[in-house]
């Protein structure tokens, strides 16, 4: 069967208010010739300069420029806009609208979006020269590219009110190409097919009762994420959880172990890489209960037999076995522990973390310890998403180098 061909990279193109937004009609045409989809957002300011009706003739799609527009939001609502984007690029980006964004302000659709989106945010600043040198600016400009917005520009020479210095818009063409190829740059998963499996398992007991754990989803929902802006195809097969799945990613809900089990093992035809970041029982009951346990004596006692090992099972495959990374949760030794577990279930790669007591489980920010054979790596304490990113480039960095034997240790040796 053909592999999924990478979809079109997404381009969210937000145009502010300055005499540079003449130019994003040959943006977006320079953009989309170069096989992107392009989405425009302007702000009330840039339609002073430029008219809805150009950018949406040369788009293709309707401009969106209000955070009110009811109709709007029906088909597509502004946090929908802000997780369609695999990149937010605004053009031009005017002083007032960087001090905004410096402040987090949310006031406007494309500064609500820029706030809500996960995608990278690229800036390409576009003012009068002196307004560009001013300490207020440089100050929000350093303070966003600080908080990881790449800075396109701006350029030099003559500008539109008859003073000459920085503060013109890059050229259309460059823009699009420093856009797209920064971003490609950052794709290092294009064309793969990526299994996650997050959040716990729940193993019945009776009705009304189950076996589960404090896993929140949030590492391995983080990780689909990442594993979809570095341009996979994702499958995400997911316990019982309370927060939302990435857009742009299939989505498995399941409940059980051997739901889970199940789930993983349909959804790996033609897969690549499978990442175990769910929390799966060790253990499940021997039999469930048909009805409520009822309290009949002061102590019982639950048999439990062993659940499917899922990450086992994926690494023991004897055709179409994909890379695999498992998790290791540990409480001490965590070095150690994580190596047996790796070599135990045969996995390519494990991502340990210290767990319990306010770590690892349920909450925003983790640290891991990467170990494969052959090499090691320590990913500092950061948010889930932060960790998860850098996580699937190393997975892409070694696997890519696996599928190219010899340069693995030269990759990290
Ligand atoms: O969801 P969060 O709140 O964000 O928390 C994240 C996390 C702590 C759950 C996550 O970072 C994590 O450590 N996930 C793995 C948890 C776990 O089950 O670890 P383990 O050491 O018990 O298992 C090792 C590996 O085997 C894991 O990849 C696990 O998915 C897999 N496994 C375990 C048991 C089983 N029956 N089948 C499996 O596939």
């Amino acid at each position: 069967m053909d592999k999924p061909r990478p979809r079109s990279l997404r381009i969210l193109l937000g145009v502010t208010g300055g005499i540079a937004a003449y130019k994003c009609p040959d943006l977006v045409r320079r953009l989309r010739e170069r096989g992107a989809e392009v989405q425009v957002v302007m702000t009330a300011g840039a339609s002073r300069f430029i008219t809805a009706l150009t950018l949406q003739a040369v788009s293709g799609r309707p401009v969106r420029d209000s955070l009110w527009d009811e109709a709007a939001e029906a088909a597509m609502g502004h946090i929908e806009l802000a997780r369609w984007a695999d990149a937010v690029l605004v053009a031009p980006a005017t002083a007032d609208f960087l001090a905004k964004l410096g402040h987090g302000r949310a006031d406007g659709l494309l500064s609500t979006l820029c706030l809500a989106t996960a995608a990278p945010l690229y800036l390409a600043p576009a003012m009068n020269q002196q307004m560009w040198a001013n300490p207020a600016t440089a100050a929000n400009v350093a303070l966003l590219r600080d908080r990881g917005a790449t800075i396109l520009g701006p350029g030099e020479g003559d500008q539109a009110c008859g003073e000459t210095g920085p503060g013109r818009m890059l050229e259309p063409d460059q823009l699009a190409e420093l856009t797209l190829s920064r971003l490609s740059a950052k794709r290092v998963l294009a064309g793969r097919k990526v299994v996650v499996s997050a959040g716990p398992t729940r193993e019945r007991l009776d009705p009304v009762r189950f076996i589960s754990n404090r896993s929140s989803g949030k590492m391995g929902y983080a990780v689909a994420q990442a594993a979809r802006d570095a341009g996979a195809t994702v499958v995400l097969v997911s316990g019982p959880v309370g927060i939302s799945p990435p857009s742009g990613v299939e989505f498995v809900a399941v409940e059980s172990a051997q739901q889970m089990h199940e789930a993983v093992h349909r959804a790996l035809a033609d897969a690549d890489i499978y990442i175990g970041a769910a929390a799966v029982a060790d253990y499940q009951a021997r039999a469930i209960a048909a009805q409520k346990i009822k309290k009949s004596s002061d102590s019982m006692q639950l048999e439990l037999v062993k659940a499917p090992d899922i990450l086992a099972s994926v690494a023991a495959l004897k055709s179409g076995r994909p890379f695999v990374v498992g998790f290791a949760a540990e409480t001490e030794n965590i070095e150690e522990n994580a190596r047996a577990k790796l070599v135990r279930k045969r996995a390519d790669m494990i991502a340990a973390n210290l767990v319990g007591d306010g770590l690892g489980f349920d909450r925003d920010d983790n640290s891991l310890l990467v170990l494969w054979a052959g090499g090691r790596e320590e990913i500092a304490s950061c948010v889930k998403p932060e960790l998860a990113r850098r996580l699937v480039t190393l997975i892409a960095e070694v696997h890519g180098s696996q599928r190219r034997p010899g340069t693995v240790a030269a990759v990290r040796g």
